[in-house]
């Protein structure tokens, strides 16, 4: 359904737009009454709560609570049309899959506070399209065309929520102006305005308010999705383990990518996650030679040649849509030159510092500074940069071939709770049930003249993600091997011979 599509207020309006240019301009009253009949009942009346429902259930539960009072609204996001009928890849807005474990487009959830405190939970969903209008088979998202939605009756057993449909969604946010209500904006431009109606914010200050009830939500949400609980570990171990076999994939197709481009590996990653049903969490970053420079290189569009490094940073997301986050460097040949063996082991002892330093109770900030100190001696050792160490860190001038932060949470997003406060995140300590990156690097610019020519157009990225547990940490992508020598291990036993 498209912006423009939302069906109105009334249940039994049609929900389709006519096909622009069809060639069946009209249809005769005769094929109307016919396609309307003659249907079995397909009504799925067996079904169980999804395994996530007690999860999304205690999750909206602690949101409630963070805001007694409060209605809260939170979209799913609508398709976004490309041209005529035909739309850009939909994904679920993450807020709304975390409280629902829906992950279908133009529903909404909502929290409605009771009189006696506590919230009345509802999910407004698009029903099943209706056989009586015509919507089934001449709309263009109607059930013969884009496939079968859940009813609501079937959305609310498999859920666990009490469900309504979302064309009364307006109409019954509109009915009551008086409560506060907060939205996660920016999903849904209709659902934006219809709450920017109801505070009807005439002054600056009353606008400024407005803007904070909503960042508020967000913000809150971020900060109760920093720890995960074991069903969402369990989810991302899924994500992890299905890109540990994308990239053994990529490992033993490197001969093909050898006689086509960086885009065969990004293409067989892909297939590994397709096939499996699953997604993937960004754009895969393909980025063979001095490609691998560009932090995110998703053209890839180059050469695989067989001296190079070849740098895959790729995740899976599955269909719960949690996502991996995972890097390896790799030499195409199957060996590491010894200047490319030295970038690595470096790098790879600044990933093993960052990892040491995960643990719950120290800083968020401490396996950033962990890595980076070992990058800062190894520059200052080669003699890229002017010691000492410690004036190098205090000024950051490692940071001309480190680039990039050493690491972040991840979860439902790949740079999961951005938005959360930074007295839970990024200057918090960290906790049991947090899963993060940890993913150090070094890019030498292939027109940096400050290195030696040689090092120029190397990039190398290590990047696991890492839980935090009560007694430290588990490294969840622990399946793929790390050091240079388990490296080329690993490709010898996947690379023809
Ligand atoms: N794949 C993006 C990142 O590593 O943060
Ligand atoms: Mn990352
Ligand atoms: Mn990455």
């Amino acid at each position: 359904m498209s912006e423009q599509q939302r069906p109105q207020a009334e249940t039994d309006a049609p929900v389709f737009s006519p096909r622009k240019n069809g060639q069946a301009q009209s249809v005769s009253d005769e094929l109307a009454g016919w396609m309307s009949t003659g249907w079995a009942d397909t009504e799925m009346r067996d079904l169980e709560p999804i395994e996530q429902a007690e999860h999304t259930a205690r999750r909206r539960e602690t949101l409630g609570a963070a805001f007694p009072g409060d209605r809260l609204v939170i979209p799913s996001g609508q398709l976004l049309t490309r041209s005529n009928d035909t739309e850009y890849p939909f994904r679920a807005a993450t807020n709304y899959a975390y409280l629902t474990g829906d992950t279908t487009d133009g529903n909404c959830l909502v929290l409605t506070p009771k009189a006696g405190g506590g919230h009345e939970v509802t999910l407004y969903l698009k029903p099943r399209s209706n056989r009586d209008n015509g919507e089934f088979w001449l709309g263009g998202y109607g059930e013969l065309w884009t496939g079968r939605r859940n009813s609501l009756e079937e959305a609310a057993v498999l859920l666990g929520v009490a469900t309504a449909d979302v064309r009364t969604l307006p109409a019954a946010l509109r009915a009551d102006d008086a409560v506060t209500t907060r939205i996660v904006r920016g999903h849904d431009t209709e659902l934006d305005t219809v709450v920017d109606e109801l505070r009807a914010d005439t002054d600056e200050e009353s606008r400024a308010k407005s803007v904070k009830l909503d960042e508020d939500l967000g913000v809150a949400l971020a900060d109760h999705r920093l720890v995960k609980d074991e069903w969402e570990v369990a989810q991302l171990q899924l994500a992890v383990d299905a890109t540990t076999r994308g990239f053994g994939d990529v490992a033993k197709a490197l001969p093909q990518a050898k006689d086509t481009s960086e885009r065969y590996v990004e293409g067989t990653f892909f297939l590994r996650a397709r096939v499996e049903g699953n997604d993937v969490g960004y754009g895969t970053i393909a980025a063979s030679g001095a490609n691998a420079t560009t932090l995110h290189w998703t053209r890839n569009d180059g050469p695989v040649r067989e001296g190079d490094l070849l740098l895959l940073d790729a995740g899976v997301e599955t269909t719960t849509l949690y996502t991996a986050d995972v890097t390896r460097t790799m030499p195409v040949s199957g060996t590491f030159t010894d200047l490319q063996r030295k970038v690595y082991d470096l790098v790879y002892a600044a990933q093993e510092a960052g990892i040491a330093a995960v643990a719950p109770g120290k800083p968020f900030t401490a396996f950033h500074e962990a890595s980076q100190r070992v990058l800062a001696e190894g520059l200052v050792e080669w003699g890229l940069l002017e010691g000492p160490v410690e004036r190098v860190l205090e000024l950051g001038l490692q940071r001309r071939y480190t680039l990039h932060g050493t690491g972040h949470m991840l979860g439902l997003d790949v740079h999961d709770c951005a938005v959360s406060r930074q007295e839970t995140h990024l200057y918090g300590d960290l906790k049991a049930g947090m899963v993060l990156t940890v993913e150090p690097g070094l890019y030498f610019q292939p027109d940096d003249l400050t290195v030696p020519e040689e090092l120029r157009g190397i990039g190398v990225r290590i990047e696991d993600d890492v839980l935090v547990t009560e007694e430290g940490r588990t490294v969840m992508s622990a399946g793929l091997p790390r050091s240079s020598a388990d490296v080329e291990a690993w490709l010898a036993e996947r690379l023809p011979r």
